[in-house]
């Protein structure tokens, strides 16, 4: 658990309500941009629920809904400094999924805050009881499109680091549009990386390891980073897809430029 002076100290923000959790298929909803998660609307049990109503006030926000927002600085940007309390290297995390990893690193490297964004509530709920259950104080989790996040209120050269693990795969050639690493999105997170930052990426799809390659490469302010980052626990995801017989790629880039 959470100190309990630390949690107090915490910036209090509405609970978000599963009820809200707008997320809809793009046919739904004709003028949403084409998101890269798979629109899915799964119930929440009362375990995650639970954990929804007690955490999110005071380590979780919305990217989308105004009812539970996060802290802004005078220009409109996110306020990395309100929302940890303190000024600290600024990690962004894009689909945590249940949220094991994110715990898992952000534990073992307290000196660095991380914004876990993830799309699907469940895994919203998960992280942030996990947060709770590890007393791990250095993650907030955001509820949403992370790439919404980027584009509106993170600004440039603010980040120390993005992590993107496992994104979708979105097999099929005529969903490769919403795959999340495509050269618009990397050029996109690379600008709000300081210049040195890393940008990490892994899938176990060989065909999107390949696109991803070529996308990272081809990007002019970014450069190989072989090595960099090493250490990455095994994601939930990434278990699956061993037991499965796949293997993963981790494919790291540093902003130079
Ligand atoms: C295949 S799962 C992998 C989860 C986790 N990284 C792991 O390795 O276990 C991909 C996750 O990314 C999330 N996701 C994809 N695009 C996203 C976006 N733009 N913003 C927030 N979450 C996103 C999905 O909802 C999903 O939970």
């Amino acid at each position: 658990m959470l100190p309990a002076a630390k949690a107090a100290s915490l910036p209090r923000l509405t609970a978000v309500d599963p009820a809200r959790d707008t997320f809809r298929h793009p046919a739904a909803a004709p003028h949403e941009p084409l998101r890269t998660f798979h629109p899915r609307r799964v119930g929440l049990g009362p375990v995650r629920q639970d954990a929804l109503r007690r955490l999110f006030p005071g380590l979780g926000f919305s990217v989308h809904d105004e009812a539970a927002p996060f802290p802004r600085t005078p220009d409109g940007m996110l306020d990395a400094a309100a929302m940890f309390g303190r000024t600290a290297p600024l990690v962004l995390e894009i689909g945590p999924g249940m949220g094991e990893a994110t715990v898992a690193m952000a534990a073992a490297d307290p000196g660095r805050d991380v914004l876990a964004v993830e799309a699907h509530l469940p895994g919203v709920a998960n992280l942030l009881k996990l947060l709770d259950e590890a007393g791990t104080g250095n993650v907030r989790v955001g509820h949403g499109d992370a790439l919404d996040l980027v584009r509106r209120a993170l600004a440039p050269d603010s980040l120390a680091e993005v992590r993107a693990f496992f994104p979708d795969p979105w097999p099929k050639a005529r969903h490769h549009k919403r795959r999340l690493v495509q050269s618009a999105h990397v050029a996109l997170l690379r600008s709000r990386l300081v210049v040195g930052g890393l940008l990490r990426t892994a899938t176990d799809w060989p065909d999107y390891a390949d696109q991803m390659l070529e996308v990272l490469s081809s990007d002019p302010g970014l450069e190989p980073a072989p090595g960099a980052g090493a250490g990455r626990p095994v994601t939930a995801f990434e278990r699956k897809a061993l037991a499965e017989g796949r293997t993963a790629r981790d494919l790291v880039f540093r902003r130079v430029r």
